[in-house]
């Protein structure tokens, strides 16, 4: 497995609207474990396939707790897509690789149902709440362009624009 490299805030690819993918097959696979690992080593619970500079309509999530001693389960989803959502929404923090170090508060449905193809090419369906429904909003967002802080007040979009830039600042010291 490879470690890719992750495309920050303002680049171009971070904003285009990813192309869905024709066939899962081997090829694939390995680049869905190339994310995984990628993602792994960056400590964050979702990775899309714009944030390694593909614009293609894949997702890798895990929201296990290993340091609690749980087992690790990593979900891969391909041609994402939100077929059904609550009309309740939740208010909760949310960060992304993309951003590095910053988070925001965002408005997100308290449950969606996601169709997809897993890492076998196989249709699924998964019925999520709790941190997997925000991960799998915030991710899916990722494949239209769309980043956590797009969904802010433009007055908190500014302030944390300034942190992240105040931060690579300091970076280049
Ligand atoms: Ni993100």
């Amino acid at each position: 497995m490879a470690k890719l490299k992750i495309y920050e805030y303002p680049h171009p690819i971070l904003k285009q609207k990813a192309e869905p993918v024709a066939k899962v097959d081997d090829e694939l696979r390995k680049f869905l474990d190339d994310m995984l690992e990628t993602m792994y080593v960056a400590d964050g619970v979702g990775l899309a396939a714009p944030q390694v500079g593909v614009s293609k309509r894949i997702v890798v999530i895990d929201v296990s707790h290993p340091d609690e001693g749980e087992e690790r389960a990593p979900m891969f989803l391909v041609n994402p897509e939100i077929i059904w959502h609550s009309e309740e929404q939740s208010c909760q923090f949310e960060g992304c690789l993309s951003v590095p170090e910053q988070r925001a508060e965002v408005d997100r449905y308290v449950q969606v149902r996601v169709h997809y193809h897993d890492y076998n090419g196989k249709e699924q369906e998964v019925l999520a709440d709790g941190l997997l429904a925000i991960a799998l909003q915030h991710e899916i967002d990722h494949l239209d362009g769309i980043l956590y802080i797009d969904r802010i007040s433009r007055l908190k979009r500014q302030m944390l624009l300034k942190k992240l830039q105040k931060l690579r600042q300091e970076e280049e010291k």
